[in-house]
Formats: C-alpha cells, sequence, structure tokens
C-alpha cells in the first residue's frame, strides 16, 4: 500500500528524531554549564595555624615516645557548596616515616566557614627506622623540626537538598617547622588538597 508520500514520511520521521536527540543534548550541556556557573564550586582551603610538640623522647632503643598538636584551619570558600566530613584522620610524618595518627572529630561544614581542627596525636614507643632517629636527635638540639601532616578525610558536598557520594580528600601539610619549646609566632603553613 506504499504511496509515494508515505515513502519520504521515514527520512522526515528519523531527521525529526535526530533533531529532538540533538536538542535534547544542547539542553543537557546547558543546564551544566548553568548548575556549574551557580555553584561555581572552589577548592576548599588548610593550612597549619599552629604546632607544639610535648614529652619529646628518644630512646636509646631508638623508639620515640611524643605528643604532637596541631590546630588546622580548614576554610569552606564556596556560597552555596557545605560539606560533610564523615571522618578525618590526621597523622604526623618525618622524612617518610609516620610518627603518630589520630581521628579528628567529624564535622559539618556550612558554605563560607572557617572551622579549626585541633589535632591531638601521640606517638607511644614508636620504633624508628633508617636515618630517622639520627636526624631527630640533630633537629632535637637545633630546636625546631620540619614536619609533614597528612589529613584524609571522607567527605560528601550537599548544595540544596541535594548530596553528593562520599569522597576521600587527601591533604599534605609539608614542612610544618615546629619549635620544641612553646613559641608565640607560628608561620602558618599553607597545605595542598587532593581531591
Ligand atoms: C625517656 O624514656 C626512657 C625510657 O622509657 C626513660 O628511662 C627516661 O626517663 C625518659 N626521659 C624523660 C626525660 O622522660
Ligand atoms: C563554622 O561552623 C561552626 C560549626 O557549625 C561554627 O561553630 C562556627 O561559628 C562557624 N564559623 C564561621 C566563621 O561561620
Amino acid at each position: 500500500m506504499a504511496t509515494p508520500n508515505s515513502q519520504s514520511a521515514r527520512p522526515n520521521l528519523l531527521r525529526y528524531i535526530a533533531m529532538v536527540i540533538l536538542a535534547l543534548i544542547i539542553l543537557v550541556g546547558i543546564a551544566v554549564l548553568i548548575t556549574w556557573l551557580v555553584l561555581r564550586p572552589k577548592r576548599l582551603v588548610y593550612s597549619v595555624e599552629d604546632a607544639a610538640i610535648h614529652n619529646f623522647n628518644l630512646t636509646d632503643a631508638d623508639h620515640l615516645n611524643s605528643n604532637f598538636y596541631f590546630t588546622i584551619r580548614a576554610y569552606n570558600p564556596n556560597r552555596r557548596v557545605s560539606v560533610y566530613y564523615d571522618s578525618v584522620e590526621v597523622s604526623v610524618r618525618y622524612e617518610d616515616q609516620t610518627l603518630a595518627t589520630n581521628a579528628v572529630q567529624p564535622f559539618f561544614q556550612g558554605h563560607k566557614n572557617v572551622t579549626r581542627l585541633h589535632a591531638s596525636l601521640s606517638a607511644q614507643t614508636v620504633a624508628l627506622f633508617g636515618n630517622v632517629p639520627k636526624d631527630l636527635k640533630l633537629e632535637r638540639t637545633s630546636g625546631d623540626i620540619e614536619l609533614d601532616v597528612w589529613i584524609k578525610a571522607r567527605i560528601r558536598f550537599k548544595v540544596g537538598k541535594w548530596k553528593s557520594k562520599h569522597r576521600t580528600m587527601k591533604i599534605f601539610c609539608s614542612n610544618v617547622l615546629v619549635k620544641f619549646s612553646r613559641s608565640k609566632s607560628f608561620p602558618r603553613t599553607p597545605c595542598h588538597v587532593d581531591l
């Protein structure tokens, strides 16, 4: 029953479907662009604001006992994105050896918020390897030490009522200069955030 008319209707229909699909792709693209422009996600900003070492004791058998304290400033510069920190783990490292690790209380960070984390880490008879004991003794004599602070956090983003999936954020604060004796001035050390 094919007439010349229905013969030419086929390609028209295909063209129509193709145009609808193309239009949908463009609309989705515009929606993504607008969402991105509105939210304009910015990197979270971290720095170490204060640090202290207490009860530092390096035994003759190259074991370390010591308490480390760090005040870490977490800044969320976003205007519409807030952050759930479901777990936060702070480690202190020296020359690639981890000296102590501890968790920080989970928290929720609203937009444009500054939160200070107080990490208290305790090294208890930690066996030291390689050059670490020798170098630690030298640093002790010099009066200050360069430590690395590593933070691993499981986070979720929140925009309005929408919540993202879990993501792991890694924060590296290298060469944090800590004095063995209490000092008033501490050079704020910026951290590198890896997400
Ligand atoms: C350091 O630790 C050793 C071994 O545990 C102990 O004998 C010594 O008294 C400690 N020194 C200080 C200053 O606490
Ligand atoms: C950031 O959020 C914490 C916890 O909700 C709150 O205690 C603190 O006052 C806030 N700080 C700023 C600067 O908004």
